[in-house]
């Protein structure tokens, strides 16, 4: 296996490409594909500040550290979720990481500084962990990204997580999903604008760039995402690369190019009515749906992450995700631990 384009020998293969690529090319060919969806969905111009939401697993890191080597004044958030042991070491990869490099990492307690922590927020509130999880995180950086100016607010996810939400939203057609599902969403009415720039790497991907570039990330996957759909949709895409290489970007990028414009409604934006009363975020009730979900949890007593774990951990130990091409390691000679979710 010979590098496309010294031809010495390789470390890793993109099939979907058609290419093996040496260590050196394979971090030229990461900083390329960033580059790319950078410029070709206009997401960040020379000077801009941008606000990368880190959890110290490799997509988030891969991107900080593409971001700034690329030459962007880039700052990290880390927001405390409160589940368990998996978040104190979240943490410790995401401050590892910022000391080495002397960067800014922002960070953000859901228990000390709201009250109330994920496995507290689900029972309150008898949402899925997902749920409260997902909603607080995207109110959380979507505050700090307005309080701090920043122009942009980055998140790790990539490929693979893009087509497996893709693929979640076209079978159920949630269609005013669907509408929004753009690597980038520009600043609208007290939203900052959000950009995904790991969109052209696959998760396999960003994994060997971590591990080729030296940095430390946290394997491990999130112990209340195990057995949700998102994953179930990945294995699924991954079966599919495996036996036919490059559906996964032709699905996602066949989508931008020529269906995702279709699900343009002009009466489904977001219908804001005024601020929230306790934060300032856009709100269609006097409380925003992040204040609600705070208020209700912030009283109830703690509950322990043990408690709201799914039936599947039991079912299916950690690092048990049924093999496949994207999902395994790229070769003998770099084998990152690529199995995690979008970290
Ligand atoms: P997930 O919601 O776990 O799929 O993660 C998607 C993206 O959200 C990651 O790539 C990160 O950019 C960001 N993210 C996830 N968890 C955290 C966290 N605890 N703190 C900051 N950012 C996070
Ligand atoms: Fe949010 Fe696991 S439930 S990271
Ligand atoms: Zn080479
Ligand atoms: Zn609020």
């Amino acid at each position: 296996m010979k590098c496309r384009v010294c031809r010495l020998p390789a470390v890793i293969d993109v099939r979907r490409h058609n290419a093996n690529f040496c260590a050196e090319h394979f971090l030229r060919y990461c900083r390329q594909q960033v580059e790319r969806a950078i410029s070709a969905f206009d997401m960040l111009s020379e000077g801009e500040r941008a606000l990368v939401a880190v959890s110290g697993g490799k997509d988030s890191l891969a991107i900080w550290d593409l971001l700034v080597e690329a030459g962007f004044e880039a700052d990290g958030l880390y927001v405390g979720l409160g589940i368990g042991e998996y978040s104190d070491r979240s943490a410790d990869h995401a401050r590892a990481f910022a000391e080495a490099r002397g960067l800014r990492l922002l960070e953000i307690d859901l228990r000390d500084d709201h009250g109330y922590d994920v496995p507290t927020a689900a029972v309150a509130t008898k949402r899925v962990p997902c749920s409260a999880c997902g909603l607080s995180k995207r109110h959380v950086f979507d505050r700090a990204a307005i309080d701090g100016g920043y122009d942009a607010l980055v998140t790790g996810h990539n490929l693979d997580d893009e087509a497996a939400v893709l693929y979640g939203n076209v079978l159920r057609w949630q269609t005013d999903y669907l509408a929004r599902q753009r690597p980038v969403l520009p600043a609208e009415q007290g939203f900052p604008r959000k950009i995904k720039p790991l969109v052209r790497l696959s998760e396999r991907e960003t994994a060997a760039y971590c591990v080729l570039q030296g940095i430390d990330y946290l394997v491990e996957e999130c112990p209340m995402a195990v057995g949700n759909k998102h994953l179930l949709y990945k294995d699924a895409l991954n079966d599919m690369e495996q036996k036919s290489p490059g559906s996964k970007a032709e699905f996602y990028f066949g989508f931008l190019a020529r269906a995702v414009d279709r699900f343009d409604n002009p009466d489904s934006g977001r219908s804001v009515l005024g601020a929230c009363h306790r934060c300032g975020s856009p709100a269609e009730s006097d409380l925003c749906a992040f204040c609600r979900l705070a208020e209700r949890s912030s009283r109830a007593d703690p509950v322990p992450v043990e408690f709201v774990l799914p039936k599947a951990r039991h079912r299916r130990r950690r690092g048990e995700r049924s093999p496949s091409a994207e999902a395994g390691p790229p070769t003998a000679t770099v084998s990152p631990q690529s199995n995690g979710p979008a970290t």
